[in-house]
């Protein structure tokens, strides 16, 4: 047996054929001569990519809890969390930019913005964050308007979470069973008693394990919106954003919001 490595292969080596790293390392086009401008486009590359695994992750955690499977279910929140602390480590290139920096570059962004990044868009579908309205800056990419479109009808991850609880005995109003999938699912009150009896109750329950997984899942998101907001903050403070955003002070809003919030109120009750 050699001791070295293979280096002779017919066509494209088989590392190649799996990763297609050619692919993936000529992807990058910046639009400035600023060479600061190429780990703008890297990072948000790698964060696509996360979100894309998180996406998957939350898919087959749904998968799985529709069918009553909750080790599979729980094992893919799990590694979720792990990929959304590697997701918000990849904040650190970009949290240092001062103003002069960000605009070396920034205006040749255009009117680019990460508010129209359709795979952040399914993260947020997934957590129950339901909207029509961003669908709309997709219209002229049929591939990605169709997968928002079905991911938009399709029960979301805590829709999931509500249907196992339900059919594990617990008083789940039937309205919010067959609630209408498209729209943004609102906290109620119902639910967040659900939450306090679950966590009142034995930690080893397949409920409680979920709870704690999914609210790590949401502080985490929250994570990485703040970590977003604090480096738009230091890189172009309160101008108006390049996707048409009043910029800081449209991104506090949407950072303000908790992620399940029924899992974080049911914890003054309990
Ligand atoms: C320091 C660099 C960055 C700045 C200054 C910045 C700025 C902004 C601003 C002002 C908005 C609000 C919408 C708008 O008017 O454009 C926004 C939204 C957004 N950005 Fe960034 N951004 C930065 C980096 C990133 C990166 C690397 C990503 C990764 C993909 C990203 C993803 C997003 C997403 C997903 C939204 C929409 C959030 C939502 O819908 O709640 N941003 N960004």
């Amino acid at each position: 047996m050699s001791e070295t490595p293979n280096l002779d292969f017919a066509g494209t080596t088989p590392y190649e054929d799996y990763v297609q790293a050619d692919v993936l390392t000529h992807l990058q086009h910046p639009l400035s001569d600023d060479p600061g401008e190429m780990v703008f486009l890297v990072t948000t590359q790698v964060m696509e990519l996360w979100f894309t695994v998180i996406v998957h992750e939350w898919e087959t955690a749904a998968k799985a809890l529709r069918g009553d499977d909750v080790p599979t279910a729980l094992a893919a929140l799990t590694r979720s969390t792990y990929e959304l602390r590697s997701l918000n480590a990849s904040w650190e290139p970009l949290a240092h930019l001062t103003p002069a920096q960000f605009n070396s570059y920034r205006s040749a962004l255009g009117e680019g913005s990460g508010f129209q990044s359709a795979m952040y868009r399914r993260m947020e579908f997934l957590l129950g964050e339901k909207a029509s309205s961003m669908l709309v800056p997709h219209r002229g990419a049929p591939r990605v308007h169709d997968e928002l479109e079905k991911a938009l009808h399709q029960p979301s991850l805590y829709d999931e979470v509500l249907r196992f609880l339900a059919r594990r005995g617990h008083d789940i109003p039937a309205g919010l069973l067959d609630r209408d999938l498209s729209q943004r699912y609102e906290p109620q009150p119902a639910v967040e008693s659900v939450w306090t009896r679950v966590y009142e109750g034995d930690p080893t329950t397949p409920e409680a394990r979920l709870g704690e997984g999914l609210t790590e899942v949401a502080e985490l998101v929250w994570r990485w919106r703040n970590d977003h907001l604090v480096a738009t903050r230091r890189a172009m403070g309160s101008k108006v954003g390049t996707g048409g955003s009043a910029g800081v002070a449209w991104l506090e809003r949407r950072a303000q919001k908790n992620v399940f919030p029924e899992l974080w109120t049911a914890r003054s009750y309990v």
